[in-house]
């Protein structure tokens, strides 16, 4: 459930519906699934696997199956490569969870009868962000500081169920709205001849990787806290239906609801087609919906972002788990002095990025989720396929699903991800270039 925690956040509710409203709709949505499955998947297991092999952080744990001072070299260059992704990660996610949770806290604004509160609360400012990132990355930093076993299972259970409780609901109020099914339409019904446009593949392939939390060095973490009885196979699948499947529910809610805004007179598309604001859509689209209800809507809205924020929290904490572990374990430091220190850090990045928005955030984003991790996480699979031996490898996976070495996941995945992902991977980014 924590894994599944990490996985499910910002990235199904902000990321995966702008990628998809900002790259032609049904296309991007069949890339991403095929991607999430056939590439993602098997590296969410090269990961799971190195970690509760290694029982470390992700340096060590890829260190204890390499053989040789060159392959040791490399281990650290990919282990410490996804703390950096995941710090760098966390440093723009922090900026919309603060969107999330001053969306949150507008609503009660609002039925305090505060204007001037509210509308603070809902336009971009400077002031505005900076105290939301802030806040949102001390409440990490507080989590973490205690560890991370306890709080987050808890939450990710009750999480999981109410927020597709309350984006069902929302779909169903939205697909009564005018303009809701010319939304659908353009959700679901894909143009076909897009499908394989190269700049479509690699942002799929990117938003496959950032939703899986991969190539960041995470999930080895988490990998390394499960346990040897619980069948990893099974665990890696649920993780990505899980996420694939709030991702899509997310897209049902929120491409429909923009045709609805646009229909409400809220412009949303430029005159060319292009979206007007991507990073900020959601935050278009969203109140909008919420204002058609009346009263209502601001709890409706309270509630929605409510969970928005906490989905947000359950992914900030495994980046941060990612750098802080190897600190503690590298060089023994306290884990209340290494959580506050690399904060901080964080914190300080966030607000450089807040400070130079037009040319940060974008670029921050695609340096990350589109190359950083899409290339750790095949480097993670390079690892298992070319470096670790297989009976090792074998013996790791046989903890809690003795049965595998008979089963079809053995006779296909261990050669798929020595072949078919490095080589699917790197064609996405070489046709990408070459496009
Ligand atoms: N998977 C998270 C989401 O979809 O919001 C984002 C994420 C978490 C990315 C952890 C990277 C990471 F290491």
């Amino acid at each position: 459930m924590a894994a599944a925690g990490s996985a499910v956040g910002l990235g199904n509710i902000w990321g995966f519906p702008t990628q998809t409203a900002s790259n032609g709709g049904a296309a991007f949505l069949i890339a991403y699934l095929v991607l999430a499955f056939c590439l993602a998947y098997p590296a969410l297991m090269a990961e799971l696997t190195i970690g509760r092999h290694g029982q470390a952080n992700a340096v060590s744990s890829l260190r204890k199956i390499s053989n040789t001072p060159l392959q040791k070299r490399f281990a650290f260059v990919v282990g410490f490569g996804g703390i950096i992704c995941a710090g760098l990660i966390l440093s723009f996610y922090a900026i919309v969870a603060g969107w999330m949770i001053s969306a949150t806290v507008e609503p009660i604004a609002t039925l305090a009868g505060s204007d001037t509160a509210s509308t603070w609360l809902s336009e971009q400012s400077l002031s505005r962000n900076m105290i939301f990132t802030a806040g949102f990355i001390i409440l990490t930093v507080a989590i973490i500081s205690r560890g991370v076993e306890h709080g987050i299972e808890k939450w990710s259970k009750r999480l999981m169920p109410a927020l597709l409780s309350i984006l069902f609901a929302l779909i169903v109020y939205v697909m009564m709205q005018e303009g809701a099914m010319t939304g659908l339409k353009a959700y679901l019904v894909p143009d076909f001849k897009s499908i394989l446009d190269p700049e479509l593949l690699v942002s799929a392939l990117g938003q496959a990787f950032f939703s899986l939390s991969l190539g960041t060095s995470v999930m080895i973490i988490y990998g390394s806290y499960i346990s040897k009885k619980e069948n990893l196979v099974s665990l890696g699948a649920y993780v990505t239906l899980i996420d694939v499947f709030i991702a899509f529910v997310a897209g049902l809610l929120i491409i429909p609801a923009m045709y609805v805004a646009q229909a409400q007179g809220v412009e949303i598309f430029s005159a060319t087609g292009e979206l007007l604001s991507e990073d900020t859509l959601v935050f278009q689209v969203l109140p909008a919906l919420f204002d058609g209800m009346g009263t209502i809507g601001l709890f409706v809205g309270f509630a929605f972002f409510a969970l928005m924020s906490i989905a947000a929290l359950t992914s900030s904490i495994s980046m941060l788990e990612a750098p802080v572990s190897y600190a503690v374990e590298r060089f023994t430091m306290s884990r209340v002095a290494a959580t506050w220190l690399i904060g901080v850090v964080i914190a300080l990045v966030s607000f450089t990025i807040l400070l130079n928005f037009g040319s940060l955030f974008g670029l921050v984003i695609a340096l990350t989720t589109k190359f950083g991790q899409p290339i750790l996480g095949l480097m993670c699979c390079l690892f298992v396929g070319w470096i670790w031996y297989r009976n090792s490898l074998l013996n790791e996976i046989k903890q809690g699903c003795p049965e595998v070495a008979t089963s079809l996941f053995w006779k296909i995945w261990p050669w798929y991800i020595k072949f078919i992902c490095p080589i699917a991977i790197g064609l996405v980014f070489v046709s990408s270039i070459v496009g």
